[in-house]
């Protein structure tokens, strides 16, 4: 099949590998001439474990191309799929400019051959009928059918989880569409949920809103621990062995960044307050999810005496270099605020740190100089480099024993053991 694939970020640029991988033809539309050559070159330009091999694989096959023209990529294309941004504006509701801006620029370029549309974009319900009216308004004898096919993947493991995915969700109201889209999708296992257009946006907006709920559920009763003396490990554990609840996806921390859940459960809740509906829930969401990283700052500056901080982990969660609402930029930024002198440390993002904070930061290239001679130590993202890391090395090397354990990966009592004053998010026994 030719395809095309419009957007070459995280969902674009993995989809578009994915599928050429499996012997499809696939145009990826971008407009940035730098980025483009990068990626004809073999660069994947974000850091996705496996990702580089793929799509240097298919670039030698000739089965990737890269491109700034919609031709002849649309016209050629069976299936076309609109992967741009949609960021959040100021209100919390999705800027679909971008949708838009390429739903206008497929109507110049479309055949009156039989063509699906498609959004992998996360885009609120209603979104993917607006695109089909944009290309039919530009060219009333657009044979297209629209159909929502929204992705699950997650940064780090985006390949697996693309190539092994639970469910492969397919909406449309036309089965001509649907079925060309399960012709696609044949190749990966998992479940095949075929519904109609709004049930598929609103399946992408609710899984991230529930996972996302799941985590701000944990980060609140880690504050319960805090107050009473309970353990939120132990606690979570307990709770998470009734098979209706899960373990998974509920651990408490300095709380969830990333480019999916803030701006999602906040779209979804515009999308709620625009039906006339009571946003209670993922308000509260939202709103926990900042007192998970202002808390664990609350504790840092009231405890810390010197000024030197030493900071373990920068990228919003592992096997990612992406930083994007990540607690770091806010811990960071509130540290500099307040004096601190602050001294950092990632495997993979400290070139996007450095692009926010230039030299207000120092960056190091281990963990070990990070904390060297600091009058504390903060754990923010739990790298499995940080989990078996020499402590007693650490212990020796930082002036205070003072550590902030944002992800939970280390165990109090031993923390205790080794001389450190412990501080978990939730735990007992930290103090
Ligand atoms: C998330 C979803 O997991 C994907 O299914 C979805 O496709 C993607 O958004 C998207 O909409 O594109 P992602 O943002 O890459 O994926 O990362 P996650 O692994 O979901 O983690 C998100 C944040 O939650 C991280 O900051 C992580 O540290 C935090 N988290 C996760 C917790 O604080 N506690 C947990 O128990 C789990």
């Amino acid at each position: 099949m030719t395809i095309t694939v419009i957007g070459h970020g995280y969902v674009g640029l993995v989809s578009a590998c994915v599928f050429a991988d499996f012997g499809n033809k696939v145009w990826v539309i971008g407009h940035t001439p730098e980025k483009l050559d990068r990626l004809r070159s073999g660069d994947p330009i974000i850091y996705e474990p496996g990702l580089a091999e793929m799509l240097q694989e298919n670039n030698r096959a000739g089965r990737l191309i890269f491109t700034d023209q919609y031709e002849p990529a649309i016209s050629e294309s069976e299936i076309v799929f609109i992967t741009v941004g949609t960021p959040p504006k100021a209100d919390g509701s999705a800027d679909l400019s971008a949708v838009y801006k390429v739903a206008e620029n497929i109507g110049h370029h479309i055949s009156s051959k039989f063509t699906v549309i498609s959004c992998k974009s996360t885009v609120p319900v209603g979104t993917n009928l607006a695109v089909e009216k944009i290309i039919k308004k530009v060219n009333p004898k657009a044979n297209i059918a629209v159909a929502s096919c929204p992705e699950f993947l997650r940064e780090g493991s985006a390949l697996s989880d693309t190539l092994v995915p639970d469910r492969v969700v397919l909406g449309s109201n036309s089965k001509r569409a649907i079925d060309k889209l399960l012709e696609l999708h044949k190749p990966l296992p998992g479940k095949r949920v075929t519904t109609n257009l709004a049930s598929s946006e609103m399946i992408k907006y609710a899984s991230n809103s529930m996972l996302a709920t799941k985590i701000s559920f944990a980060n609140l009763i880690s504050l319960y621990c805090e107050q009473t003396g309970a353990d939120v490990e132990e606690v979570l554990d307990a709770v998470g062995m009734d098979s209706r609840i899960g373990r998974t996806f509920m651990y408490a921390g300095v709380g969830y960044g990333g480019s999916c859940f803030p701006k999602d459960v906040q779209a979804l809740a515009d999308t709620g307050k625009k039906l006339g509906l009571d946003t209670g829930l993922l308000d509260s969401v939202e709103r926990i999810n900042h007192l998970a990283r202002e808390n664990f700052l609350k504790h840092v500056l009231q405890e810390v005496k010197g000024k030197k901080i030493g900071i373990l982990g920068l990228a919003f969660k592992p096997d990612t270099d992406d930083i994007r609402f990540a607690p770091s930029v806010y811990i960071i930024e509130q540290l500099i605020k307040k004096g601190f002198t602050v001294t950092g440390y990632d495997m993979a993002a400290m070139g996007n740190i450095r692009k926010i904070f230039g030299d207000k930061i120092t960056l190091v290239e281990d963990a070990f100089s990070a904390i060297k001679d600091a009058d504390a130590v903060l754990v923010l993202t739990e790298w499995n480099e940080f989990k078996q890391i020499d402590l007693k090395k650490v212990r020796s090397l930082v002036k205070t024993p003072l550590l902030f354990d944002g992800r939970n990966i280390y165990d109090p009592i031993k923390m205790k053991e080794l001389g450190f004053t412990y501080s978990g998010v939730g735990r007992a026994d930290t103090k």
